[in-house]
């Protein structure tokens, strides 16, 4: 069982996508383990996108993700991390294959909906910078033993 970070970016939000794109991760099948709206601090968002500091679109990426409120989750199910990714697409909506959620709903490189940690270090430090131990909760659904088998 893998979790991953999640974040419906501004233009998911401004655009009214979150619900349609959410459904996407729980048709596939994926459990929501912690889900919450807030507006990001600057320090977090440039905590977050610490790694792309010195490319030259940094400044303009914080600017975009603090713009508006955003919802953060964590989603958690087998190979969660590469399942999210698959869904979602290429970063450039341009190039996101059709039937990605990126191929299917954005046009461009920066307003590309949803941010997925893209391995599973990066996902415990994004799990442990957006969200509190305590917001994310352990339960099983009705339907998840018909989601994965045991075998
Ligand atoms: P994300 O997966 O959140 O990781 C970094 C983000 O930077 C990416 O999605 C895009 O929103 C943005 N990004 C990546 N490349 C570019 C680019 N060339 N120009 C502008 N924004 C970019």
């Amino acid at each position: 069982m893998e979790r991953t970070l999640i974040i419906f970016k501004p233009d998911a939000m401004n655009r009214n996508l979150v619900g349609r794109i959410l459904t996407r991760f729980e048709d596939k099948g994926l459990r929501i383990a912690a889900l919450k709206l807030q507006k990001s601090p600057r320090s977090q968002v440039e905590k977050h996108y610490a790694v792309h500091k010195e490319r030259p679109f940094y400044g303009s990426l914080v600017e975009f993700m603090t713009s508006s409120p955003v919802i953060l989750a964590v989603l958690e199910g087998p190979e969660a991390i590469a399942i999210v990714r698959n869904l979602l697409g290429a970063t450039n909506g341009r190039k996101a294959s059709p039937g990605t959620i990126r191929g299917d709903f954005g046009l461009d490189q920066q307003y590309n909906l949803v941010h997925a940690s893209d391995g599973p270090e990066t996902a415990r430090e994004e799990i442990e910078l957006f969200f509190k131990p305590e917001e994310i909760v352990s339960y099983e659904r009705a339907t998840d033993r018909w989601i994965v088998s045991n075998g």
